[in-house]
């Protein structure tokens, strides 16, 4: 695959007075923000999944709150356009790249120039993702491969090459984004809950690990968000209509909670140092529900992958 390219540096001293007189206005305006922006600042915040959803929601968030960005998508466009909207608002992007994270000389490249130019990261988000649901017998095997190179192959690439400087730094937020599907068994989500719960996995493990070097590592786990993956997401298997299909994808869209919003909520999180963060309700009830009552939570998942099976397989 052919990626362009872009980095950008911005790095004068004007341009860091202009945004930071720009940041006071923004937070005098804004009462919300003013909760949840008190020490972004010069933080240096590197985003995979900046072109689109909540990785573009999380990037004009932190930029509004001061913070200098470092961003990646493989969507071109959408990188381009959250650059723009960004840079319109007197926000900091101090370098962007288009690229797949799932190339691990690319994560590896951005990395060492960025931090020959910048030093180490003090947040690091891994945000980007796909989505694709299927029975076994109707998920191809790329597919399975592509879930899991990128959302946890991915992440992997970009914790093994900005954690380490982080460590010598002995400061940091790390923050992966796994899903609902991070813990439970939703129907048809095997694939993408293997990538899900094994990003889950590994930030038990640097939750631990980075402790002693002052590192924070937080896990999201978002319930329904309005973004564009509920358009580009891949259901093998299905026999209902695309009538029928766009029906079910409104009923979710009414039920999601907009990418901004759950922008906040993450970084209200990551601001209380909280590992477990959640963007939604149901969530943080049908985990509790899970480790509480757990026959209860294994008979509410059977009656859901009935409906589910049901829903999507009817003429
Ligand atoms: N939207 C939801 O309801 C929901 C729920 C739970 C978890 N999540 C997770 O939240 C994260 C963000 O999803 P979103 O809803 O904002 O989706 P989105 O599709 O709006 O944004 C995902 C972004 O990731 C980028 N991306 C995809 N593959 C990439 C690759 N190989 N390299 C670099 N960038 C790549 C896309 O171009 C896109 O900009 C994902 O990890 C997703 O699994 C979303």
């Amino acid at each position: 695959m052919h990626f362009v390219s872009s980095i950008i540096s911005n790095h004068s001293a004007s341009g860091r007075s202009n945004q930071y007189g720009n940041v006071s206005a923004f937070l005098r305006r804004n009462t919300e923000i003013i909760m949840t922006t008190t020490y972004l600042p010069n933080k240096k915040c590197l985003l995979t999944g900046a072109a689109s959803g909540i990785g573009k929601a999380m990037a004009l968030l932190l930029a509004e709150s001061g913070a200098e960005l470092f961003l990646i998508d493989i969507n071109a466009n959408g990188l381009q356009e959250t650059v723009e909207l960004i840079r319109g608002k007197n926000g900091k992007v101090n370098a962007y790249k288009v690229f797949s994270i799932t190339d691990f000389e690319q994560v590896k490249l951005f990395a060492e120039e960025i931090h020959a130019l910048y030093g180490a990261m003090d947040i690091v988000m891994n945000i980007a993702g796909i989505s694709a649901w299927g029975a076994v017998d109707k998920m191809g095997h790329e597919e399975w491969s592509n879930i899991i190179d990128i959302n946890l192959k991915g992440p992997i690439h970009i914790i093994e090459s900005f954690v380490p400087k982080m460590m010598q730094q002995q400061k940091g937020h790390v923050v992966n984004v796994s899903s609902a599907a991070g813990l439970f068994g939703l129907p048809w989500h095997g694939a993408y809950s293997a990538s899900k719960y094994g990003l889950r996995g590994l930030s038990d493990v640097l939750r631990h690990d980075l402790k002693r070097y002052n590192i924070h590592t937080h896990l999201v786990c978002p319930g329904a968000v309005d973004t564009d993956l509920v358009n580009s997401i891949k259901i093998s298997g299905l026999t209902i209509s695309e009538k029928k299909l766009q029906t079910l994808k409104t009923r979710f869209q009414k039920h999601a909670v907009k990418p901004e919003q759950a922008a906040k909520t993450i970084l209200k999180g990551i601001e209380k140092n909280e590992y477990l963060i959640f963007t939604s309700f149901d969530v943080r009830f049908g985990y509790w529900m899970q480790r509480k009552f757990t026959f209860l939570y294994e008979w509410a998942m059977q009656k859901m992958n009935d409906y589910f099976q049901k829903t999507l397989t009817e003429k």
